[in-house]
């Protein structure tokens, strides 16, 4: 049998599958995300928020992030989503257990790609560019002794990365010269994998290509979150039939980099502003 749910704001009865995913992240980052899941799961209506005022996660106490993380939970849960993609590494490897204890919908989270590296490098040394905040939380850590063993982890925090990226200055020769500074000790250690376990940083990836050597891979995580939506929609009979999607990216702070930002990606899409 068929969930149906009465939606307020529509005043009409609507079944599970037609409600939106959601998806939040402090800012522009989770746009790689919602990109990939969109490509994915072309019928889904999708409500993404970005938390500019609040950017970076990066640097905030874990306890700031869990309250952020609630508040965009809830933001989302007035739009009805069915399910919520947590589109930021920082709020996930903080937040996510808390979200999951406290809320009933199904959420999906984002961790650095750690395993698939491990997995595939030969050099045995793998490169994570990640926040702070990521580095220093109880999952990452658990992630890596885990997942890695045998293989020599070189993390690095990308200080001051999503900060350009928001800035729109990601391009930009400082963020080269940065990129360069922050990735050569890795690259001094032989890695043949760099890890994105952020992301915003995908949005690099043109000046991480001229900076890494060809034997580098990036490893980026964006499909296979896309796919894990999928199957846990999938799972739940949540999937939607034949539509037109219908997106609206909501942000609370600079709407002209955001609409920046959303442009890159082909699909029709609203871009709002609201102070949440
Ligand atoms: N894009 C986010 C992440 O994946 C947040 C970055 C930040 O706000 O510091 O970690």
């Amino acid at each position: 049998m068929e969930t149906v749910f009465l939606c307020p704001a529509m005043r009409k009865f609507v079944t599970m599958n037609e409600q939106p995913i959601g998806l939040f992240d402090s800012g522009v980052g989770g746009l790689t995300i919602w990109a990939e899941v969109v490509k994915l799961l072309p019928y889904e209506d999708t409500v993404y928020l970005a938390d500019t005022k609040n950017s970076p996660y990066g640097q905030k106490y874990r306890d700031t992030i869990i309250e952020l993380s609630v508040k965009n939970t809830e933001r989302l849960l007035q739009e009805e989503c069915k399910i919520i993609v947590v589109a930021c590494n920082t709020a996930t490897t903080n937040a996510i257990d808390y979200l999951r204890a406290n809320y009933e919908i199904p959420f999906i989270g984002i961790e650095p790609a750690i395993k698939p590296a491990a997995l595939n490098s030969t050099s045995k040394t793998v490169g994570v560019l990640a926040t702070k905040g990521t580095l220093s939380s109880e999952l990452f850590h658990h992630t890596a002794t885990n997942h890695a063993a045998g293989i020599t982890i070189i993390e690095k925090e990308g200080k001051g990365l999503v900060e350009m990226i928001e800035s729109g200055k990601g391009h930009s020769l400082e963020t080269r010269q940065h990129l360069k500074e922050l990735l050569q000790p890795m690259l001094d250690q032989g890695i043949d994998h760099l890890v994105l376990g952020c992301t915003h940083y995908p949005f690099l990836i043109p000046v991480l290509r001229e900076i890494l050597p060809a034997g580098v891979t990036i490893v980026d995580c964006g499909q296979a979150i896309a796919r894990q939506t999928r199957n846990i929609l999938e799972s739940i009979r949540g999937l939607r039939g034949e539509n037109t999607a219908r997106h609206r990216i909501i942000g609370n702070g600079d709407l002209e980099l955001l609409t920046q930002f959303a442009g890159i990606y082909p699909k029709e899409k609203i871009v709002e502003y609201e102070d949440f």
